[in-house]
């Protein structure tokens, strides 16, 4: 059949930063920060580097090496390598369906925000009660998502090498460049509280960056590990079929080892900038307690930073948004990829034709998701006791139950079914050494599956059920 005209990336550069613009995206900017700043500055950031290295590490290699053996997306590719375990790759392709559904909603949020800042009203975004107005409003949060949702349609609709991998090219760099600019200037900020104390910028560097050791105990310091590994999954876009996909687009020739690393170490180190950014100016205008999770940090939390910067806050909250935009962009086109190159695998349709039903698929679906917050508002208690909306409830099924629950059954597929040799044997297949592969083996047999089940049963709630029959 049509095997021959398979899409790929022209090289290892193209493939490196399309899959770092898939790694890159709110989970750094949002997310990393924030853990940073609860979890003990320093002491997260050691722990969580130790982990992308060898746990991130072997989840990667095995989703790329995967794509890249089978030539296939997650639905096919587990069928082929053993028929009986078909239903993982059905299990993998709901990852992306769930996520695509949410995404492109904060993506909206987000294009909202550069255009308040655009048009220089940035004061009015830190006015107390903007961002719920404007999230429940019944219009312009779907407006905005079908704005952010187009520009992604449009590029997966361009295909693999003049879409993905031209727009990765040109985006990363610029939002390696204006992630730098902005964490200088946020170091040397200083203000003077309401009470004549002065804090700077670099102080609130030492918050970030000297380990926290202040009241450490066992149970403290497993919270903090199960912290860094469900940031890292999902910061590293692993066991959700989308790097499988992109593995499918790598060359052989390519050196996959080196390539892999890469990727890994760009994720880490514009999440690690992104805290160099936000915590120093936060910590300057709002102290050490002014560090709010998930989205509040984005977009209530530092629009009031911004407005405290005076006017040159304006231009900063757009280089801000623009970077993020890039981030959340990039991010989306992967997910959307996943779909439509599964959807074609299925149904045989064009690249063009399968991008347009996914792009309007996917918009009412997102527009469902945007009601959320009007029509069908609710409040659900999840089994880790947050309490959910539809947007939230999307992101606890997928990222805190389904993913490491595929991880777990991956690694056991991969480390005692398929057996590791495989996946080396792809690593190795373009002459290059795979180096680390003595430590693959090992976290994919042992560490990882341990590990992923504890992860999965503490987002289950089993742990804290099972506590609750002891107290
Ligand atoms: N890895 C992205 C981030 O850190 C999020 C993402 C999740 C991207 C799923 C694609 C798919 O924000």
């Amino acid at each position: 059949m049509e095997t021959k005209k398979k899409s790929s990336f022209t090289g290892s550069l193209g493939f490196v930063l399309a899959a770092a613009g898939s790694a890159v995206g709110v989970g750094n900017i949002w997310r990393f920060p924030y853990l940073a700043a609860k979890d003990g500055g320093g002491l997260f950031i050691i722990i969580y580097v130790a982990l992308v290295f060898t746990f991130g590490f072997t989840l990667l290699v095995t989703d790329v090496a995967i794509g890249r053996r089978t030539k296939t997306n997650a639905l096919h590719a587990f069928a082929a390598m053993n028929r009986k375990w078909k239903f993982l790759g059905c299990l993998t392709f709901l990852v992306p369906i769930i996520i695509m559904t949410y995404y492109s909603v904060i993506g909206g949020w987000i294009t909202k925000y550069l255009a308040v800042y655009l048009a220089g009203h940035g004061t009015d975004a830190a006015q107390e009660g903007y961002f719920t107005s404007f999230i429940t409003s019944e219009v312009s949060p779907i407006v905005f998502m079908l704005l952010f949702l187009a520009v992604t349609a449009f590029i997966v609709y361009s295909g693999v090498e003049k879409g993905i991998e031209r727009f990765a090219k040109v985006v990363m760099p610029g939002l390696l460049i204006m992630i730098v600019i902005i964490a200088i200037y946020s170091l040397t900020l200083q203000f003077k509280d309401g009470n004549g104390n002065i804090r700077t910028g670099l102080q609130g560097l030492s918050v970030y960056l000297i380990p926290n050791l202040d009241g450490m105990t066992v149970k403290r310091f497993l919270e903090i590990l199960l912290d860094a590994m469900s940031q890292l999954f999902f910061s590293l876009s692993v066991s959700m079929g989308i790097m499988i996909t992109y593995g499918s687009y790598v060359k052989k020739e390519v050196n996959l080892s080196q390539s892999l690393a890469q990727i890994e170490f760009f994720d880490t180190f514009v999440a690690f900038l992104a805290g160099l950014m936000i915590i120093p100016a936060v910590y300057v205008f709002f102290g050490a307690e002014g560090m709010a999770s998930g989205p509040s940090l984005m977009f209530v939390s530092l629009p009031k930073v911004f407005e405290a910067m005076g006017w040159i806050g304006n231009v900063i909250g757009i280089v801000f948004f623009v970077m993020v935009l890039f981030a959340a962009l990039t991010s989306c086109i992967s997910i959307m990829e996943t779909l439509v190159a599964n959807f074609m695998d299925i149904f045989h349709g064009s690249r063009k034709k399968t991008s347009l039903i996914i792009g309007v698929a996917s918009a009412v679906a997102a527009a469902i998701i945007c009601m959320g917050y009007n029509v069908f508002y609710f409040e659900l208690s999840l089994p880790n006791g947050q309490t959910a909306q539809l947007l939230d409830l999307m992101d606890y099924v997928s990222n805190s139950f389904l993913m490491p629950f595929i991880s777990l059954l991956t690694c056991i597929f991969v480390g005692w079914i398929i057996k590791p040799k495989w996946i080396c044997e792809e690593m190795e297949s373009s002459g290059h050494p795979f180096r680390r592969k003595k430590l693959y083996i090992f976290m994919i047999r042992y560490v990882v599956p341990i590990m992923m089940a504890v992860l999965f049963l503490q987002s289950a709630g089993i742990f804290t059920m099972v506590q609750s029959l002891f107290v």
